[in-house]
């Protein structure tokens, strides 16, 4: 009988511009508040890149991070995925940019389009390759510079977004039985993606390559986009427990997709989970898109808080629409 394989993350790193903008300072250039943005969203400030500084800069400084927690050197990455929906070019991949700046000629690189559900379909395209014993060593990085498509006047989405990276290493083990608890052994339990294409209009930018042949600028049907998420999430979350036979109960920290707290808030209750077994990020970071699970991540992580063994929960919902999860014994 083959040996079954199994991805363990074991490492992790992210990164955030230098500058800092409160909701205040946004309530001097569009007609908002700090009151509003806080209650409606959760969010404080956000981190903005600086002029020059690209996605792939944001991604080279976590992946470097993750690769130093790691102790893996870049030439033994075989794989790296980055998912993104600001890609510094139209064309070629960000992921080979990547590849260029941590100087490595190994394997293959790539980027993933599924905007905020980016980094688990990312986590999910690599899981299937370590799994299938065709890559040993993974890079999946997700990095954004959403402001750079935000529409600064409009207050509907211009208070929301902020720019980051996060970064995981995978690594290919042979999969450990279950524990006395039935609890199975350290690597990715399982990866859960849906899309629902017809949805979408309810989040794109104005513009693209083929269309306009401009970058353009997002458009959010923010209700909408709230209402589809919260039944979503509730659904993908009771898929993914199920398919590993764990329970709400064994769940020891929930890292979600940090769009609004309202919604993380939503699933966390429908989980059960009390705030103190999720990791938010929100009021810090505002919502990076494909960088908000790995910089949530990299936070708990690196505070302790996320130990060997636990039970991780990420999930995640952006445009397309998509949504996913993944649970993953740390
Ligand atoms: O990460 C990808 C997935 N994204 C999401 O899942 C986002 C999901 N949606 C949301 O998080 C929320 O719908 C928003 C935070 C975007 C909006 O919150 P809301 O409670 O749904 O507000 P709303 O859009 O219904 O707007 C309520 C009011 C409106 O005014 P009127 O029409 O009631 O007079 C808006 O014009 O708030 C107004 N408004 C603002 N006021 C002050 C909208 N944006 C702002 C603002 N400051 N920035």
């Amino acid at each position: 009988m083959a040996t079954a394989l199994v991805s363990q993350i074991i490492g992790c790193g992210s990164y955030l511009p230098e500058r800092v903008v409160s909701n205040q300072e946004l309530a001097t250039r569009v007609d908002t508040s700090d009151e509003w943005i806080v209650e409606r969203t959760g969010i404080r400030q956000r981190h903005i890149a600086a002029e020059g500084e690209l996605t792939s800069d944001l991604a080279c400084h976590a992946a470097r991070r993750a690769l130093d927690a790691a102790g893996v050197l870049p030439a033994e990455v075989d794989l790296i995925i980055l998912a993104t929906t600001t890609p510094d070019h139209t064309f070629p991949a960000t992921a080979t940019r990547v590849q260029a700046m941590l100087d490595t000629r190994n394997g293959f690189a790539f980027d993933v389009q599924a905007v905020c559900s980016g980094f688990i379909y990312a986590l999910a395209v690599a899981d299937n390759f370590v799994r299938m014993g065709q890559v040993g060593t993974a890079l999946v990085i997700g990095a954004e510079t959403m402001s750079r498509v935000l529409d600064w006047g409009d207050r509907t989405t211009c208070v929301l977004f902020g720019d980051g990276a996060g970064a995981v290493v995978l690594r290919g083990a042979v999969a450990a039985l279950p524990d006395a608890q039935g609890i199975p052994g350290r690597g990715i339990l399982s990866t859960h993606l849906h899309s629902n294409g017809h949805l979408y209009d309810i989040l794109r930018a104005s513009g693209g390559p083929s269309w306009t042949q401009t970058v353009g600028h997002m458009r959010m049907q923010g209700k909408e986009l709230f209402r589809h998420a919260v039944v979503n999430l509730a659904s993908v979350v009771e898929e993914t427990l199920a398919a590993s036979g764990l329970a709400q109960k064994d769940i020891d920290w929930l890292v979600p997709h940090q769009a609004n707290l309202r919604i993380i808030d939503g699933t966390a209750k429908k989980l059960g989970l009390p705030k103190s077994r999720v990791v938010t990020t929100i009021d810090r970071h505002a919502n990076t898109s494909a960088a908000s699970i790995p910089l949530a991540l990299d936070v708990a992580v690196r505070d302790g808080r996320i130990k060997p063994g636990h039970i991780v929960l990420m999930e995640a919902m952006g445009g397309g629409v998509t949504w996913g999860a993944s649970l993953v014994r740390w």
